[in-house]
């Protein structure tokens, strides 16, 4: 099966990037992180592609702290196609998207985060979930639209929170599962087997898979 070319946006550790990155090494998943591209000049996330033979490129963002000039955007754009990207994977990227790049990869583009949406949006959700006193919580892929985390689910994974948890333990423990599932939907999307209807995603059988990935577009977008 020919490689889902991955684009990964990072400007953290980049422990989720890792993981794909291993599982594709691995062979465990039909993808090839094909470029590495980060806000944040020495973000770990840069070594790690580096040490792993992916090209790595930092884009200074820009004279905005939460968002990307769009100037700057547009290299954003320009750096993962010269790349031959199929899809875009957030990994840990701290600056909200815009129209043009959305529009660019509508249906392209999907996230990771801490906790399960549509619970605990935005910043440190360990710490929202941990506070509010749930008794689960987990991580969500899901693609991205305009909103803050408000993209279609795409796979989720639960874990207990337990009695006289810190947020850390909590946080550590949907790490690990966050580095489980991120692959999992990469492949999903390589084997074609994700649909997007309206705000919700099917997930087809092996057999039924047909479509290659550059057509399975949805409509959603997220944060
Ligand atoms: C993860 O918790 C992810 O869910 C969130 O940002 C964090 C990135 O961690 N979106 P890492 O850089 O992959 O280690």
């Amino acid at each position: 099966m020919e490689k889902l070319k991955v684009g990964v946006l990072a400007s953290g550790t980049g422990s989720n990037l890792q993981a794909i990155i291993d599982a594709s090494l691995a062979g465990d998943i039909d993808v090839e992180v094909a470029v590495v591209v980060s806000d944040v000049e020495d973000a770990v996330a840069l070594e790690r592609a580096r040490a792993a033979g992916v090209p790595a490129v930092h884009v200074p963002p820009g004279k905005y702290r939460t968002k990307l000039e769009p100037e700057i955007e547009e290299r954003y754009v320009e750096t993962l196609e010269e790349h031959g990207v199929d899809v875009i994977a957030l990994a840990g990227f701290m600056r909200i998207l815009h129209d043009d790049f959305l529009t660019h990869f509508a249906g392209r583009i999907i996230n990771i985060h801490p906790s399960l949406l549509p619970s605990f949006p935005g910043l440190d959700a360990q710490r929202q979930a941990w506070e509010y006193g749930v008794r689960w919580s987990g991580a969500t892929v899901h693609f991205v639209d305009a909103g803050v985390d408000t993209g279609p689910v795409i796979i989720q994974a639960v874990v207990p929170v337990r009695d006289g948890d810190t947020r850390d333990q909590l946080a550590a423990r949907i790490l690990e599962e966050e580095h489980r599932i991120y692959p999992m939907a990469l492949q999903l999307i390589a084997e074609g087997r994700i649909t997007v209807d309206g705000g919700r995603v099917s997930i087809l059988k092996p057999r039924q898979a047909t479509e290659p990935v550059r057509e399975t577009t949805g409509e959603g977008r997220g944060a």
